[in-house]
């Protein structure tokens, strides 16, 4: 396995390479970091979900380089999706659509959908590009780390969480800390409504304002599976509390204005929700690698990106079983 740093032009045509020999690449995204491989390519793909410790029919995003690449993955696209792609792509928003032929069992964890983004992030545009320039379709990536964990926001933290179990092929793109901190926006465009499966940067509001439509009010129902939908997720090794001042000897993450209480650990003091997101991973991972207990964390106001924030932080305050 190699980093690469401030990637040339040179490194990201290698990198597609790469991926086109079935190898897998880590790259940043606006997101958070993606572990990418071939989407076509059922031996590369295979290799996410051991890499990740991640069960088979949990189904992958497919990152393409523009809507143009859109008609290759998906069928019957309703012009509210065409909306939303022509609105916020490239951007931090994954569209769930009824998947073509290319689209197999594989890589949508035999459902009939496909989830598909594209990102904003320079690097990761770049090694779409290329990666179709060589005949290749699109790129599988879930969040680069082990299953359930805390994303990853910068190429130290994807090396910790997977270094270990990259095989010498392998690459990671170091472009830095993502800009927005975390995962996209999952919009479910199958039903004659959109519904929100995940919150994200892209809000309910700005949704309904594109499509000039309600969201579907029955969110959460349906039969998809979605990280949204796993009870546990984005947990760290510490125990997670929210709204609790933190005792002597525990962590706190909160916004700048609130003081630290005596004797805690502050390891994170965002100025602002946009912070907030930005810096909660890679803030949570530092609780562990100083190997807290407990992070306490208040949260900033459940409204735009708050709302995703919430999502995030409800699922790490439950342990897996
Ligand atoms: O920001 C992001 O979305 C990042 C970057 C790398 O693009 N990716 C990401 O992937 O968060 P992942 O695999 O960690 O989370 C994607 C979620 C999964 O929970 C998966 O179940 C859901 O998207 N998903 C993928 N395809 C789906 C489908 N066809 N129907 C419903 N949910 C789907
Ligand atoms: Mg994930």
């Amino acid at each position: 396995m190699e980093i690469i740093s401030n990637p040339t032009q040179v490194d990201i045509k290698r990198a597609a390479q790469a991926l086109k020999d079935g190898h897998l690449v880590a790259f940043p995204t606006e997101t958070v970091y993606g572990l990418g491989a071939d989407a076509t390519n059922e031996k590369a793909v295979s290799r996410i979900y051991s890499v990740k410790g991640r069960p088979t029919d949990h189904p992958l995003i497919v990152h393409i380089s523009s809507i143009n690449q859109l008609g290759k993955w998906a069928v019957d696209i309703p012009e509210y999706a065409i909306k939303l792609a022509k609105e916020f792509w490239p951007g931090p928003m994954t569209l769930i659509l009824s998947r073509s032929n290319l689209a197999k069992n594989f890589i949508t964890g035999s459902q009939e959908s496909i989830g598909l983004r594209v990102p904003s992030n320079p690097i990761a545009l770049a090694l779409l590009s290329q990666f179709e320039n060589l005949g290749g379709a699109g790129v599988a990536a879930p969040s680069a780390n082990k299953f359930g964990a805390v994303s990853t926001t910068t190429s130290e933290a994807v090396y910790e969480e997977l270094g270990q179990v990259f095989s010498e092929q392998d690459l990671i793109l170091n472009g830095g800390s993502c800009e927005i901190g975390i995962e996209s926006t999952i919009i479910d465009c199958t039903q004659d409504y959109p519904t929100i499966l995940r919150p994200g940067y892209i809000t309910l509001d700005m949704v309904e304002v594109a499509t000039e439509l309600i969201t579907n009010p029955k969110a959460g129902t349906q039969k998809t599976k979605t990280s949204g939908q796993f009870k546990s997720h984005y947990s760290p090794a510490a125990e997670v509390v929210l709204g609790e001042l933190p005792g002597p000897g525990e962590g706190f993450i909160a916004l700048q204005y609130v003081p630290t209480p005596e004797g805690s650990i502050r390891l994170a003091s965002p100025k602002s929700t946009t912070e907030f997101a930005q810096t909660i991973y890679g803030a949570l991972r530092l609780g562990d690698s100083m190997s807290l207990q407990k992070i306490a964390v208040l949260l900033p106001e459940d409204n735009g990106l708050g709302v995703a924030l919430k999502d995030r932080l409800d699922k790490a305050v439950i342990k897996p079983i």
